[in-house]
């Protein structure tokens, strides 16, 4: 899931988020997946209330196996995806393209990452990747050896 603004990568501050649009970044999300034998609904919104939709929605019965999440800059004001991210009981990985720590004061702080299991930033579009490797290394127990 991804959140405001992220439809514009490509041409939204490259220097910061780089070249690559989220086009292209969900086609390698999807390699990824069917290489570690996952399934990705890879999924864009501006709206902070159709995001809590999906998070309220994959909890349910045709529920998802685990959520990768780049809240955007939700991340830094909206407890209410924290609060629906918290009532799952799927692994949650917080996802941002940018180090949010080496970047301005108000991105140092996320209400999601208290929410989820584990966060990943600073390495761009390749970010996803990761986390698609990362979820199938939870889904199949790495984090009880
Ligand atoms: C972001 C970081 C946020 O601070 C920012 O508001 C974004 C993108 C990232 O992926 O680096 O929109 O989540």
């Amino acid at each position: 899931m991804n959140g405001p603004n992220l439809n514009m990568l490509g041409t939204r501050e490259p220097a910061i988020y780089g070249h690559r649009t989220l086009n292209d970044i969900a086609a390698a999300c999807e390699a990824k997946a069917a290489a570690v034998g996952l399934a990705v609904d890879f999924r864009q919104s501006n709206d902070e209330a159709e995001i809590i939709g999906w998070i309220q929605e994959a909890g349910g019965s045709d529920g998802v196996d685990g959520i990768v999440i780049n809240p955007a800059s939700f991340t830094h004001t909206s407890l209410a995806i924290a609060d629906a991210l918290r009532m799952q009981d799927c692994p949650v990985i917080e996802l941002h393209l940018s180090n949010i720590f080496a970047r301005e004061a108000f991105r140092h702080h996320s209400w999601v990452s208290p929410a989820a299991t584990g966060m990943i930033c600073g390495f761009g579009g390749g970010g996803y990747v990761l986390a698609v490797e990362a979820m199938a290394n939870l889904l199949n127990g790495e984090k009880a050896e």
